[in-house]
């Protein structure tokens, strides 16, 4: 397993965070590095890409220990598809495999959340980012019904841990915490196997 693509991509990441405050740049930053990770497809652990037959994944890859970032593996089984749903942090989405659609949502004149601007579907290597500032309620979807599809998320927090809302259909929400689907996370530092 070729894990360095992902611990150079943790270290750049830790290094951003560390450097810059100002959420604009962050996002830039980032998302140049989420590029270059999802530009290749060889290093995402096999464990860490299982569909669900029922429901999609979100596989913990690490978390930073001040809980400023973290990275996850969205997997999508065929056909599924998440309830329209916020972040309350920032987010990056590199698309892995696969592919994905993502329906943005805004509130209307009364106050209802529809649908907003046209969806986005997101391609190998393409990156895509939502935050309270630019758009943060989404809908998203395996854009396939007959394979998996797998997306990179980074989040401007512990997405394990953070509360955020769910919306339903009359424009009710309900809280969750969507948790991490694994009980383990890739080992990025034993680098005994790399010849380096
Ligand atoms: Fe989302």
């Amino acid at each position: 397993m070729n894990l360095i693509p992902l611990r150079q991509f943790v270290a750049d990441v830790t290094r951003a965070v560390s450097a810059k405050s100002d959420e604009p740049e962050l996002l830039a930053t980032v998302r140049q590095h989420l590029a270059t990770l999802v530009a290749r497809d060889d290093w995402l652990p096999e464990e860490l890409a299982q569909p669900h037959p029922q429901f999609y994944r979100q596989y913990l890859l690490h978390a930073d220990a001040l809980e400023r970032f973290s990275v996850v593996s969205f997997v999508w089984g065929p056909g599924q598809q998440t309830p329209v749903h916020d972040h309350t942090v920032w987010g990056l989405i590199g698309m892995l495999r696969g592919e994905e659609i993502a329906q943005p949502y805004g509130h209307d004149g009364a106050g209802r959340l529809v649908p907003q601007g046209e969806a986005v579907r997101l391609r190998p290597g393409d990156v895509e980012a939502v935050s309270p500032s630019i758009g943060d309620v989404h809908q998203v979807r395996n854009a396939f019904a007959d394979r998996t599809s797998i997306s990179i998320h980074v989040y401007g927090g512990n997405i394990g841990a953070v509360h955020r809302w769910v919306y339903a259909d009359d424009g009710s929400r309900k809280p969750f915490v969507s948790g991490y689907s694994n009980d383990w996370v890739p080992n990025l530092w034993d680098r005994s196997k790399e010849g380096v």
